[in-house]
């Protein structure tokens, strides 16, 4: 679907469009990184060396079929590590832009430090100067939700833990090379809950269901009867929405983008670590910021900060 999508675009940019078609098709949706600036490069470090190959390393594996690929650079005490995570709908393709973007983005945005993360909706790119695979990395957690709420609030928040906690357990027991599942549910007659979850795939069963637990628990602290909301960590993130946002899998010319509905989304500051030994992660702190993203049929995105 997407692929004819693209078609389509070709063929509209073909009658002379191109400057507007190039810009829906392209661009990647950038949501927020984090740079740890607890952990300082020195300029001509060899850090700063292996961060460089690690970057290009990461985006020359982006087309790997199950999304994801984790890479180490250098020698220690200097080794580099980072992965990327496209979402397991998203095609190749725009999996490759969207890494090429991130990891050009981030050295840009978090030079100097040697810790950091950058998400878009359409995938995720984490590096650290510790290991970082195969290991449930709670933060920094960002949660996101749509602005307009459901009318039914008891209901809906029970159809949303449900199935969320089902999407969840196909994902972590997903043998496809990837974690990652999706799953409607019927509200009312015209509601439909869509439903998105995914880990990283060097993840094991337990822990990606524990890193899933974590992230639709914390959905339900922040954002009951939220029409739509998202948590996003380094290993696993889940998402709702009564609007289709990824591509579903029936129906040979179901749309290939969600009637994207006006709404907004907004980004919470995370919520105090769950009873958790304060995981060995540097201080990612993330201030009190509030994104705007007005969904439209392409997304703008606007950053406020509170202060
Ligand atoms: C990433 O994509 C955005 C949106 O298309 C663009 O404005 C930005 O320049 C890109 N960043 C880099 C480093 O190429
Ligand atoms: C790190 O970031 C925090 C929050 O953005 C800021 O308050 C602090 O001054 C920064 N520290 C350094 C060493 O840049
Ligand atoms: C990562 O870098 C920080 C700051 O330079 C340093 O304190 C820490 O020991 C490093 N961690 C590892 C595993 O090398
Ligand atoms: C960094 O490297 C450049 C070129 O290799 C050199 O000219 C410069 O003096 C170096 N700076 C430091 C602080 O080592
Ligand atoms: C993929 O990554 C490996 C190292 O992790 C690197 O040697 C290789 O050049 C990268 N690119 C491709 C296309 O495989
Ligand atoms: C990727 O991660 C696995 C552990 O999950 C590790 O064994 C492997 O060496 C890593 N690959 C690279 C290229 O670092
Ligand atoms: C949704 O509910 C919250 C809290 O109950 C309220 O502050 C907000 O204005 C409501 N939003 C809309 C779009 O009605
Ligand atoms: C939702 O309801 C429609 C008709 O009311 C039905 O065809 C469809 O199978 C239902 N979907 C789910 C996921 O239950
Ligand atoms: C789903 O819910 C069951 C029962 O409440 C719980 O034991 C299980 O851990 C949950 N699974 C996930 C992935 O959240």
């Amino acid at each position: 679907m997407k692929v004819s999508f693209s078609r389509n675009l070709l063929f509209l940019c073909a009658l002379g469009l191109a400057i507007s078609c190039l810009a829906i098709q392209a661009a990647p949706d950038y949501i927020h990184h984090v740079c740890s600036n607890t952990t300082t490069i020195q300029p001509n470090s060899t850090y700063q060396t292996n961060l460089n190959s690690l970057l290009s390393s990461l985006s020359s594996n982006a087309t790997r079929a199950n999304g994801f690929y984790n890479a180490t650079a250098g020698q220690s005490p200097d080794v580099a590590y980072g992965l990327f995570l496209c979402r397991g709908d998203v095609a190749i393709d725009d999996c490759r832009d969207c890494v090429a973007n991130a990891s050009a983005e981030i050295l840009q945005q978090c030079s100097g430090v040697k810790k950091a993360i950058i998400w878009y909706d359409q995938c995720m790119l984490h590096y650290s100067n510790r290991s970082i695979f195969s290991r449930v990395e709670e933060n920094p957690m960002l949660q996101l939700y749509n602005l307009q709420n459901v009318t039914d609030p008891g209901p809906f928040n029970q159809l949303v833990v449900d199935t969320m906690n089902a999407t969840a357990t196909l994902a972590a027991n997903d043998e496809s090379g990837k974690k990652f599942a999706t799953k409607e549910e019927n509200f009312t007659g015209s509601q439909t809950l869509y439903s998105l979850v995914q880990c990283t795939p060097d993840l094991s069963i337990a822990d990606c269901s524990k890193c899933l637990e974590g992230a639709i628990g914390a959905l339900s602290l922040c954002c009951s009867g939220k029409q739509g909301a998202r948590t996003l960590t380094p290993s696993c993130n889940a998402r709702y929405e009564l609007y289709p946002f990824y591509q579903l899998e029936a129906g040979p010319l179901a749309p290939a983008l969600a009637p994207a509905p006006t709404s907004a989304t907004v980004l919470l500051p995370p919520p105090p670590a769950p009873s958790s030994k304060s995981s060995a992660t540097g201080k990612a702190k993330i201030s009190s910021q509030v994104i705007i993203d007005i969904v439209f049929p392409t997304i703008v995105a606007v950053m406020i900060l509170r202060h």
